[in-house]
């Protein structure tokens, strides 16, 4: 049977008014019409050209629409024979794709286009220094491509790690010797340094219960145990670690800023988590992702800059002090993993690129980072006051959190079925309950990411949520 694919009988509707891209709102119609059925497995979509005509919209929106439709394994190019949609156990696995991940899409996808309302892990778009970093980046391709033809230091450029560790006294108060550094792409490749370093398959991890889910993935990936410890008001409860699981090998812990719930772990906590780590010789690994960006008062020293340190792997991101778009991050080891660390990175896992590098070099040499870091810091404290004004008026158990908003739902409310009903609509909350190991422990909320709403956008995608929220 022919199916109709004009823009009505795929309900394509555009709204020129929306805070959604127009590409964005034509890629998800003809996604959901794939999904329905209404574009039948092997149907050729309409070309590119015709489409564009009929909506009114450039070739390039359509082509950008199809494409990702592509990548995501819904339709194929059959060159002369167009555009078709795939087989349908390529449609399933997508499902499957999306059930797997589902409350974790909206938190890293779509991939490579500008963030989404709420959307967490990424930093203000508006507010990377663009222009600046284009010229130090052109400068630092120059100089990179005039000098040598030898392999790069795989630790990374001994000038950034130097850099880094001045800026980690500042920030952090810790104190490191470049030897004890290494840069990465960022968290991820951090993570995967470290646990071959520490050979942690097999081992048993603490977790915190909520936690970032991406880091517990990754451990499960290695093939660690994972012991979920609840987090309260001060941060990981270290008597229940302690008491459920003292032979644990590692804890993962984001102790400046706890993610999502943003407390930071007390100090009569960080004491109790690094005695316990020294005492039974454990390793805690820091996630500092937040701790540089602390909104409420002045951050707490890194857990790797006092006493017990020799028991902290310090992992740190430019992810979201930058732009997660840069790929840099590093890893400051106690020195007596340092070596293991080194040579995990000689041979399975090397720097990044020394060009990037460079760029950050001179960025945070000329003092640009530390200005940036203060100017975001302003800036979420601005934006986090404007957005909780305006969701505590259809969500009024809402706090603020970290570099975002808690907004608490009632028992009988779904929060992955709201984030999934919101993505359709081009808005990218996350379901507080997909941060649960445990299903007797999660609760119902949503986290919105405060970083990328502005008074331009606010009040739309504030709309279009609390209509959500009121029709589930
Ligand atoms: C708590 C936490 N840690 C780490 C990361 C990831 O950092 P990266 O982009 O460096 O992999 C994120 C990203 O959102 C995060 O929320």
């Amino acid at each position: 049977m022919t199916v109709s694919t004009t823009p009505e009988a795929l309900s394509i509707q555009l709204d020129g008014s929306s805070v959604v891209h127009i590409g964005d709102q034509i890629h998800t119609s003809l996604r959901q019409a794939i999904i329905d059925g209404r574009l039948a497995p092997g149907q050729r979509l309409p070309s590119g050209r015709d489409l564009a005509t009929q909506l009114g919209v450039a070739r390039g929106t359509i082509r950008v629409a199809y494409d990702r439709l592509i990548a995501e394994n819904l339709v194929y190019g059959a060159g002369s024979a167009g555009t078709r949609v795939c087989a349908q156990p390529l449609i399933e696995r997508s499902h499957d794709q999306s059930s797997f991940d589902g409350p974790l899409a909206a938190f890293t996808r779509p991939y490579s286009s500008a963030p989404q309302p709420f959307q967490m892990g990424v930093p203000a778009n508006d507010a990377f220094p663009a222009k600046l970093w284009t010229r130090m980046r052109a400068r630092a391709v120059r100089a990179d491509s005039n000098s040598y033809t030898t392999y790069a230091d795989p630790r990374g450029e001994l000038a950034l790690r130097s850099q880094i560790a001045s800026h980690l006294a500042v920030s952090r108060q810790m104190r490191c010797h470049p030897d004890q550094i290494i840069i990465t792409s960022g968290y991820r490749q951090g993570m995967m340094v470290v646990l071959t370093a520490l050979r942690a398959h097999g081992r048993k991890a603490w977790i915190e219960e909520p936690g970032y889910p991406l880091g517990r993935r990754a451990l499960e990936l290695i093939g660690v145990a994972l012991e979920p410890i609840l987090v309260d008001a001060e941060g990981l409860r270290v008597n229940d670690g302690i008491a459920r699981a003292p032979d644990a090998y590692l804890a993962l812990v984001t102790p400046g800023q706890h993610a999502p719930l943003g407390v930071a772990l007390s100090s009569a906590r960080r004491h109790a988590l690094l005695n316990w780590a020294t005492e039974s010789d454990a390793w805690i690994i820091e996630d500092d992702y937040l701790g540089e960006l602390q909104l409420d008062g002045r951050a707490a020293p890194a857990l790797a800059a006092g006493e017990g340190a020799e028991r902290v792997i310090h992992v740190g991101s430019f992810s979201k002090t930058l732009s997660p778009a840069l790929g840099l991050g590093f890893v400051v080891a106690p020195l007596s993993l340092a070596e293991r660390l080194v040579e995990v990175c000689a041979m399975l896992s090397p720097a990044p690129n020394r060009s990037s590098q460079l760029t950050l070099l001179e960025f945070m040499a000329d003092g640009h980072f530390l200005r940036h870091l203060r100017q975001m810091k302003d800036l979420y404290t601005v934006r986090r006051q404007l957005a909780l004004a305006h969701v505590k008026e259809f969500m009024p158990d809402s706090l603020a959190a970290g570099l975002g908003l808690i907004a608490q739902l009632p028992g009988l409310a779904n929060d992955r079925a709201i984030v999934e009903l919101a993505r359709v609509e081009g808005l990218a909350p996350s379901a507080l309950s997909a941060w649960y190991l445990d299903r007797t422990h999660a609760k119902n909320g949503l986290l919105l990411s405060v970083t990328n709403l502005h008074s331009d956008n606010i009040n739309a995608a504030c709309e279009k949520l609390a209509n959500i929220v009121a029709a589930h």
